[in-house]
């Protein structure tokens, strides 16, 4: 018993040491390196923006499939990464001494169920890629999961941090399979895993006007995922975290938005992604994030509408 108990000290220890130690001061001093997946979709190039202001302009380097643009080569660094190209992302990691992998390559929802042998293959084969990597380099890793890992058995309002999931879609399976791969590394390896479930990000007007989902502003998001990558490792009591902003229904963004747009007007066309919205959660509980490090939103449903006019109002003038 006594020795059962001894092993078991050790290998607790050891696994402790092998975490890698980033404190806040050693993360002043030398910024680290970080690679970014799949880093021409929705977050990956404001992410790279994002950690450019925090850390320099070369220490973020941006990554996908996908022919960039000449704004996303002046930014800074930008590489050509296929997430099934194991020994690839392996000379990146090696040849530009990479610290942390943020993982954004994924087929998400709508097209992962129009494709799924992509999908399995992106999702969870791309997961293996770097989860591997990450633990022979001693990378630091964070992989965004999402709402959509819940399905029509979890509870919905609220859903808390740890319940069923059993999702209905390859996206939602594949990010449970990265969450449990990525907590079963940490618990057997030490891997320094870490990942945020995120809410919806956009305005979907393909559902239902009553329809109510998670959200937060895309600004908000990048913070949590960047203040949670600088939190020592004796603070996480997990590994894998709701966080969220607020909930509302289409209906609801409409009104908000109606203050500022009084001659608004929505059609509402619910299409197959009404079923897939119908499985997620509607109240996000984020409450064990905001325990053990602290996560705070800063932007509420009005900030959101007042910012999302600002920011198409730019557009539309820009071109
Ligand atoms: N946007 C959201 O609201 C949201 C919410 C929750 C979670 N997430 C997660 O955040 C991550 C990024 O989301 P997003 O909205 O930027 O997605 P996105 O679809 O806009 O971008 C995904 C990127 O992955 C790239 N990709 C596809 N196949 C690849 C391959 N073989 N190798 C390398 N890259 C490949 C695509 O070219 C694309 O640029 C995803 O993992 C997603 O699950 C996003």
């Amino acid at each position: 018993m006594m020795l059962r108990n001894l092993v078991r000290t050790s290998v607790k220890l050891s696994f402790q040491l092998s975490l890698r130690a980033y404190s806040v001061e050693a993360i002043k001093k030398r910024p680290p390196k970080i690679l970014i997946t799949g880093g021409l979709g929705q977050l990956g190039v404001e992410c790279a923006k994002y950690l450019r202001e925090k850390y320099g302009r070369n220490q973020v380097i941006l990554s996908d499939i996908i022919k960039p643009t000449e704004e996303i080569v002046s930014d800074g660094p930008y590489m050509f990464v296929d997430i099934l190209d194991f020994k690839g992302l392996q000379k990146i990691v090696v040849d530009h001494r990479v610290d942390w992998l943020i993982h954004f390559s994924a087929l998400l929802s709508a097209i992962g169920e129009q494709n799924v042998s992509l999908a399995v293959r992106v999702n969870i084969e791309g997961m293996h890629n770097v989860i591997e990597l990450a633990k022979q380099y001693k990378l630091r890793i964070f992989v965004p999961s999402t709402i959509g890992a819940f399905g029509p058995d979890s509870p919905r309002n609220p859903t808390p941090n740890v319940t069923i999931q059993r999702p209905r879609t390859i996206y939602g399976v594949s990010k449970v399979h990265a969450e449990l791969l990525g907590e079963y590394y940490h618990y057997k390896f030490g891997l320094d895993f870490r990942c945020l479930r995120f809410p919806g990000g956009n305005y979907q007007c393909y559902l239902k006007p009553e329809t109510r989902l998670p959200m937060m502003h895309v600004r908000d998001a990048l913070r949590a995922l960047s203040e949670f990558l600088e939190v020592p490792n004796e603070k996480l009591i997990r590994r894998v975290y709701n966080v969220t902003a607020m909930s509302f229904t289409p209906e609801e963004l409409a009104d908000a938005m109606s203050k500022y747009l009084p001659e608004l007007r929505i059609s509402y066309q619910p299409d197959s992604r009404q079923d897939i919205a119908d499985s997620w959660p509607q109240v996000f509980d984020d409450s064990e994030a905001r325990r053990d490090w602290d996560w705070r939103h800063e932007l509420d449903l009005d900030d959101l509408v007042k910012l999302m006019l600002k920011e198409v109002k730019e557009k539309i003038i820009v071109k």
